[in-house]
């Protein structure tokens, strides 16, 4: 949850504080409790850390530059210990010969606390990462490598850490467990980093660490290690496609309002890649790879917060569509339940950052009972890709807003593929209706930027309802799910309590808290089911309750006292493709409106790698 970032600059020394801030704040989304520096110069390292945000640690650094030869940095997203000055990171050993900087969880702290103890050790925070950076000063006898290695070897937990020694002006060493650790190659430095996005600035040429592996940078270029064995092993370089302007606001005063609005252009990306025609089959090579046979009974599908959503809209689609059983669980709900599954199953694991630990643990358990997995992700490389046996890559390009938008309706524009492509590989519908609908899916994009120019209306509703502090959303058929997602977006960025429930279900409980000022959003979407939420809606109105509706049959609503907000025509199979961007707009104003910061919202990381 936390972002790190490493540099060792390869000839002579350099502005460090120049390089490590900016790759910070393109990680800062990972976790924003505090953040501290670390840089070796001639004289020794120079470490600065502040509680709160990046932003005060750059201010309390002034515009001088901060010149060395080995710096690595920490943004937090507290864990063990509340998030003051004392807690951030880096931290040193008690005797000031090793710093480093952690993201993750050392499962074993308690007890590895008890030893260096006894061995005469002061500990000055509350962090698991304190043990850490003193057991490795425990093991250090001038070999860094080997120092961190041993104790690697007795850390449990997911970690992973950028460490450099005070004696040793021009080597890091970087170790990996579960959590992401990367090698950038660039021109005039190496980095270690959490996230491509610290480094992208200076190359897109990569090196992934899979678990229980280290990196030695220094003067000799970079070596990998096993941890285990401690055997020297080769690894790869690649080069990802993202760009540093992808990573950028691009004009925009939020990330979250950028990526809302880059959906018609990632989803029409996506489209062409995989159906760029609707005379033609949908093309996933993926999945031909997989499932060669029409053997599989069950299609598992797993994720948490938006990807889960995504799921669950899947299930509709799969077996309307696809007319395969699925099941659909948050991740970190299958990973305790022993639910029967076999190797006629096939799991589908939804993730933008691929870093999910609840996603990651259900997955490998899935894996061990023998399903096949097929990962639905965003994140080249990232370590949901590497343990899947295909990936379906969304390439949304970087999404930096915590509140995840372009991720979600992309998760949904691949499921939607893989629904049409099952169906079409194994004949499940109709020829024609397959044309049809993949007509229509190709319609989308261009449907979604009509949508966007009506933010203004949607900004009016957030208006209209700026001083609610609660909100019901309901919906059927699959735009229940979406009801759980604009629940879920109004939640995290405008600290509204807000529910999204199964229409049906309202009358069973919910209802109750019905009375003026306690608004609902009704999703409408033209379909078998739109008397029944019309229903709904009057079951409201006649409770005193305030009522927007989110419709592509304004007409049908045109004769209420409620607020509606059309959208274009479309199959109601797709309808939470275009749902989805007005229930974004309107959290994104319900949180400006209130004052939020949006891209940040409090409590929150945007990869959720502890358990
Ligand atoms: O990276 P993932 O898709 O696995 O992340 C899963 C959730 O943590 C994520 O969707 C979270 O709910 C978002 N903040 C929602 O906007």
């Amino acid at each position: 949850m936390c972002g790190i970032l490493g540099a060792v600059i390869h000839d002579g020394h350099s502005d460090l504080k120049g390089i490590l801030l900016p790759g910070l704040r393109a990680v800062e989304y990972r976790g924003y409790d505090s953040a501290g520096i670390a840089v070796m110069n001639g004289e020794g390292i120079t470490v600065n850390k502040k509680a709160g945000k990046l932003s005060i640690l750059e201010e309390t650094l002034g515009e001088a530059p901060i010149e060395g030869s080995v710096g690595l940095g920490h943004t937090r997203w507290a864990t063990h210990g509340a998030p003051n000055d004392e807690n951030a990171h880096p931290h040193w050993d008690h005797q000031h010969r090793i710093i480093l900087v952690h993201n993750g969880i050392i499962e074993n702290y308690a007890t590895l606390k008890d030893e260096l103890l006894a061995k005469g050790v002061q500990f000055k925070s509350e962090t698991d990462t304190e043990v850490a950076v003193n057991l490795i000063a425990f093991y250090y006898d001038g070999d860094l490598p080997t120092a961190v290695r041993l104790a690697g070897k007795r850390m449990q937990g997911s970690f992973s850490m950028c460490v450099m020694a005070a004696d040793q002006p021009r080597l890091m060493v970087g170790i990996r467990n579960e959590v992401p650790l990367l090698v950038g190659h660039g021109e005039d430095a190496t980095y270690l980093a959490s996230d491509i996005t610290a480094f992208l600035a200076y190359t897109r040429d990569v090196t992934y660490l899979e678990d229980g592996e280290m990196a030695v940078l220094s003067d000799e270029g970079t070596k990998y290690f096993d941890v285990q064995s401690g055997r020297e092993i080769e690894k790869t370089v690649e080069r990802v496609e993202w760009n540093i302007e992808q990573a950028q606001k691009g004009g925009f005063d939020t990330f979250m309002m950028k990526e809302i609005h880059e959906q018609p252009s990632v989803i029409r990306q996506l489209l062409e890649r995989h159906l760029p025609s609707p005379n033609e089959p949908v093309h996933m090579p993926q999945l031909d790879e997989l499932i060669k046979d029409n053997d599989f009974r069950l299609v598992s599908l797993l994720g948490c917060g938006t990807a889960f959503h995504a799921c669950k809209v899947g299930k509709y689609v799969l077996e309307g569509l696809a007319k395969i059983p699925c099941r659909v669980m948050y991740a970190h709900e299958a990973l305790y339940h022993q639910a029967p599954i076999s190797n006629s199953a096939l799991t589908i694991a939804v993730s933008q950052s691929g870093e999910t630990a609840d996603t990651m643990g259900a997955v490998k358990s899935q894996k061990a009972a023998g399903s096949k997995i097929v990962s639905i992700c965003n994140v080249v490389g990232s370590s949901l890709t590497r343990i899947s046996d295909q990936t379906l890559y969304t390439m949304a390009g970087p999404e930096i807003s915590v509140a995840s938008t372009k991720a979600f309706t992309c998760q949904l524009t691949m499921i939607y593929l893989v629904a049409i492509w099952i169906a079409e590989k194994f004949g499940r519908a109709d020829a024609a209706e397959l044309k049809h609908l993949k007509e229509e899916l190709l319609a989308i994009p261009d449907k979604m930027s009509a949508i966007l120019q009506s933010e203004k209306q949607i900004e009016h509703l957030a208006r209209v309802y700026r001083q609610v502090r609660h909100f019901y959303y309901l919906g059927r058929g699959v735009a229940y799910p979406v009801a759980m997602e604009g629940a879920l977006k109004l939640k995290e960025i405008s600290y509204v309590h807000a529910e999204g429930y199964a229409g049906g279900e309202m009358k069973h409980g919910a209802i109750a808290m019905i009375e003026p000022g306690f608004p609902s959003c009704i999703l409408a979407p033209k379909s078998p089911l739109l008397e029944k939420m019309v229903a709904n809606m009057e079951e409201i109105l006649s409770r005193n309750g305030e009522v927007m509706v989110i419709t592509n049959a304004p007409d049908r609503f045109s004769k209420y006292d409620v607020h509606v907000f059309p959208f274009p025509d479309c199959p109601q199979v797709f309808s939470p493709l275009l749902m989805s961007l007005p229930l974004q707009i309107f959290a994104f104003y319900s949180a400006k409106l209130r004052g939020r910061d949006i891209d940040q919202p409090r409590n929150l990381a945007k990869s959720v790698v502890v358990e």
